[in-house]
């Protein structure tokens, strides 16, 4: 078993030696899957509106299972208040299944397991779950594998990779633009994460999304939302981000190549967000000139989409 129960203020965490990071550090596992995860998503909302079709969530990075339990629990609940809830299809994508079998060993201490045992066993033994209401599927494998061949779309993304140091190759512009080819189309998919770094929200306006604060974490610091319709966003990023941006010693997405920083430093200007505010874009004092010439452009702003989307705006893990 690779990973430990370390108690942070009286809360048992998830502990990885191997990358030095806590699975939900702060708050706790059922404090940060319930505050930044489902309600950030909007989950009991998009459960409770009519229809048959069932909410998609994307569970990146599965873990000790948190963030899915954390879902789970919440259509279970609605369906006690309510009479005919959306179905639930939770679709977690994993390559280490020791986080799951930690919250089964450890169920008792990490308390949100409890109740769910038979959840978490059916998943590791057959890949799959199903309940009143609610299919629960694992996805086993490197996500940036398995995002390209993915049949679902989804409503909600809960991103809950390590933290951008330790597990880089799960923040790149490619793997974030995977995500965003599996968007809804006729309604907004979003994308809560912990990261607020400017590193993050770059790679996610590159990526397609629009971009806004997630729900403040209980003990302080930030989050980040992302959506694909701007509309969506309670608190979208404002032209004042770029010129902080701008600012930024680091602000490029993770792994990016020196030579495409001329181009994505044009894209991010260009992108359809700023738009939102009236006036564009502030003027790029620096200038694109101010990057390194060298190698291709990359094609210039895959922008956020327009039309309906242009509504005017109504761990130790290291962020
Ligand atoms: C911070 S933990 C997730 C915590 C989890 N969301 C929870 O609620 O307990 C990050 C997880 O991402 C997984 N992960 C990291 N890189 C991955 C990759 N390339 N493919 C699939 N899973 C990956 C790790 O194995 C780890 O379990």
């Amino acid at each position: 078993m690779s990973y430990e129960i370390r108690r942070q203020r009286g809360i048992a965490t998830v502990y990885d030696p191997r990358t030095g990071e806590t699975m939900h550090p702060g708050a706790g596992p059922w404090a940060e899957a319930n505050g930044l995860y489902v309600q950030g998503a909007g989950l009991p909302a998009l459960l409770g509106t009519c229809g048959a079709q069932a909410v998609v969530i994307f569970d990146v990075g599965l873990g000790a299972a948190a963030n899915a339990l954390a879902a789970l629990a919440c259509r279970q609940a609605l369906a006690r208040r309510v009479p005919a809830p959306r179905p639930l299809h939770i679709v977690s994508f994993e390559r280490d299944l020791d986080g799951v079998r930690l919250a089964l060993e450890q169920a008792a201490a990490l308390a949100y397991p409890l109740g769910h045992e038979a959840a978490l066993q059916a998943l590791l033994e057959a890949g799959r779950w199903q309940g009143e209401g609610i299919t629960w599927e694992l996805r086993l494998g490197d996500f940036s594998a398995l995002i390209d061949q993915e049949p679902q779309r989804a409503d909600a993304i809960f991103f809950d990779p390590f933290s951008p140091q330790a597990n880089p190759e799960m923040w790149t512009l490619p793997v974030l633009e995977a995500l965003y080819r599996c968007r809804r189309l006729r309604t907004p998919t979003r994308l809560l994460t912990y990261s607020a770094s400017y590193g993050t929200r770059a790679a996610l306006l590159l990526a397609g999304f629009f971009v806004g604060e997630g729900p403040q974490p209980a003990h302080g610091g930030h989050s980040s939302m992302a959506s694909t319709w701007f509309a969506d966003l309670p608190a979208p990023l404002t032209p004042a981000w770029l010129r902080r941006w701008r600012r930024q010693a680091q602000p490029w997405p993770v792994g990016s190549d020196p030579r495409q920083r001329r181009a994505m430093r044009a894209a991010l200007q260009e992108h359809s967000q700023w738009l939102q505010f009236g006036q564009g874009a502030p003027a790029d004092e620096e200038g694109a000139d101010a990057e390194p010439r060298a190698g291709r452009a990359r094609p210039a702003a895959r922008r956020g989409p327009r039309g309906r989307d242009s509504a005017p705006p109504g761990r130790r893990r290291r962020r």
